[in-house]
């Protein structure tokens, strides 16, 4: 039997990328963060000084750009072109220049394919913003998962300070919410709901809370 296909989509920084890769742990599945392969994309252009807004330019970038999600103790390491690029992609100059190459069409043409080919078998937990909607239409599950914009700048708050990043709570609340305006009102699979999706508000649900409610979910449609 074929093993289920969770998509979690949702806005920057309501926790799917945690939340996905302990449900992914939990029922052995792979895990697959598509927000970093958009991330490797747009640090490479960044560091060829690419034109983000061509997007002829960017998908011939991306045609000779292997980028790969290696499954660590921690977590996941993104290679890029063979190097890893795990923290770079995290940068903010990388966070706040993403979603220019986002929403180049050619590239989600070519990105999607890749997603897909990586999903193919099923047994994965895929996140993202059109997982749901595009990527993985057919999901058995699919999650989209919100938190106020306050909680969601405060966790990233909290996580710089733990990294020992800077770390100023209006600006990280200013730069999500253009962020996710930016990913919502894009032409090329926007950030959406999809219709058969399940809304977890997750404000002021623990992690563990939004892992368990997933995987109670998942054995149901098992
Ligand atoms: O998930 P993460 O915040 O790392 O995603 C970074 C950016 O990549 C998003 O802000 C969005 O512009 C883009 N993205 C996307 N489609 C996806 C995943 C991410 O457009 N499936």
């Amino acid at each position: 039997k074929k093993l289920l296909s969770i998509a979690i989509d949702g806005p920057a920084g309501a926790g799917k990328s945690t939340v996905a890769k302990q449900v992914a742990e939990r029922l052995s599945f792979i895990y697959i963060d598509t927000g970093a392969m958009y991330r490797a994309l747009t640090y490479k252009a960044l560091s060829l000084g690419a034109d983000l807004n061509d997007g002829i330019a960017l998908e011939s970038v991306l045609q000779t750009t292997q980028i790969e999600l290696v499954k660590t103790e921690t977590g996941q390491a993104v290679y890029l072109d063979g190097k890893d690029v795990s923290e770079a992609i995290r940068s903010a100059e990388v966070t706040n220049n993403v979603s220019f190459v986002a929403r180049q069409k050619e590239v989600r043409i070519e990105m999607v394919k890749r997603q897909q080919q990586l999903a193919e078998s099923g047994g994965v937990v895929m996140d993202g913003r059109d997982i749901g909607t595009h990527v993985m239409p057919n999901a058995e599950l699919k999650i989209f998962l919100i938190a106020s914009v306050d909680e969601r700048a405060r966790r990233r708050y909290e996580e710089n300070l733990a990294k020992g990043f800077p770390a100023d709570f209006e600006l990280l609340k200013s730069e999500i919410s253009l962020r996710d305006k930016r990913d919502s009102e894009r032409e090329a699979a926007p950030l959406r709901k999809a219709e058969d999706a399940i809304e977890l508000d997750t404000t002021s649900m623990t992690i563990e809370e939004v892992v368990s409610s997933i995987l109670n979910f998942a054995e149901e449609r098992a």
